[in-house]
């Protein structure tokens, strides 16, 4: 059972720069709420409460202020900051203590997740003890993305930003891995473009047979919020949601209530601290 979650929310954003240029991309907008709640709500929904989150260098104050340690969540939150990005295979060598030779579950800062489906998806993916596990979902743009060939569920080939066709088939940021993956990665060679691949650290499971993969089918959602455009689209897609529905995406306390981690207690503290909003608002509806 993984009970440990990593979100590598480093990287300088320098695609979505001058709004990169103070703040780090996670902690922007996305509608209502910073970035950084969507992929921690996904490890809460896959009941994960030991989470390691990955910054970069000089930022760890800005996510101190938003979320200090996970103790208003019913959650361990601990940081680490990076020096600099080495690619997404280097969030396991630096959060080895972290993982302390147990499995553990990795998304990506950015990546935003959506759909009826997915709390059985994760309660299925954290069952994992043995390999690794992808997360597939079919894109019109593959050649943005690591892919997943496949055949009768089995993964015949993983291919890094292919130029030519391969699957269209992306794999997610959102990964599952056993107790080696600290072993696995530190075996890796930093690519063309100097950093460590995950595609790389997935070969190897797919090597030894170990891997396997999920799918998001069409009734759900996954967008990576890479760019300036990205993150508009993926506000208007929360807004829509939530303002026809009224409930909201990705709320950190609603969650940790519905899981048995916080009483209304926690969740009063939470809307003193966030003050006077309609985050607030929504999280008295919750407790009344
Ligand atoms: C990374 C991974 C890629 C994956 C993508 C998902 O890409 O390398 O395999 O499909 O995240 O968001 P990057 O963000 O480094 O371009």
């Amino acid at each position: 059972m993984i009970k440990k979650g990593i979100i590598l929310a480093g990287g300088m954003g320098t695609r979505m720069s001058p709004l990169t240029k103070a703040v780090n991309k996670q902690l922007l907008p996305i509608y209502d709420k910073p970035l950084i709640f969507y992929p921690l709500s996904i490890l809460m929904l896959a009941k994960i409460k030991d989470v390691l989150i990955i910054v970069n260098k000089g930022q760890l104050d800005q996510y101190k202020k938003i979320i200090p340690n996970g103790k208003k969540l019913g959650i361990k939150i601990t940081y680490i900051e990076q020096d600099k990005p080495r690619g997404l295979p280097d969030a396991f060598i630096l959060g080895e203590h972290f993982i302390k030779k147990q499995s553990v579950a990795m998304i990506l800062g950015d990546n935003f997740f959506y759909g009826q489906s997915l709390s059985k998806m994760l309660n299925k993916c954290i069952k994992i003890n043995k390999g690794a596990k992808v997360i597939l979902h079919k894109v019109l743009d593959p050649e943005k993305f690591g892919v997943a060939k496949i055949k009768k569920n089995k993964i015949l080939a993983i291919k890094e930003k292919p130029k030519k066709f391969v699957s269209d088939l992306a794999i997610t940021g959102l990964y599952f891995f056993d107790k080696n993956v600290v072993k696995y990665s530190k075996q890796l060679k930093p690519s063309i473009r100097n950093e460590l691949e995950i595609t790389d650290l997935l070969n190897k499971y797919k090597k030894r047979n170990n891997l396997s993969a999920e799918f998001i089918g069409r009734g759900g959602a996954w967008l990576d919020t890479g760019s300036i455009e990205d993150f508009y689209k993926t506000s208007n897609f929360v807004s829509a949601i939530e303002n026809q529905q009224g409930f909201k995406i990705a709320c950190l306390e609603e969650i940790s209530l519905n899981n048995k981690w916080i009483t209304k207690k926690e969740i009063t503290a939470s809307i003193k601290f966030y003050g006077n909003c309609q985050y607030s608002n929504y999280l008295k509806k919750i407790i009344t």
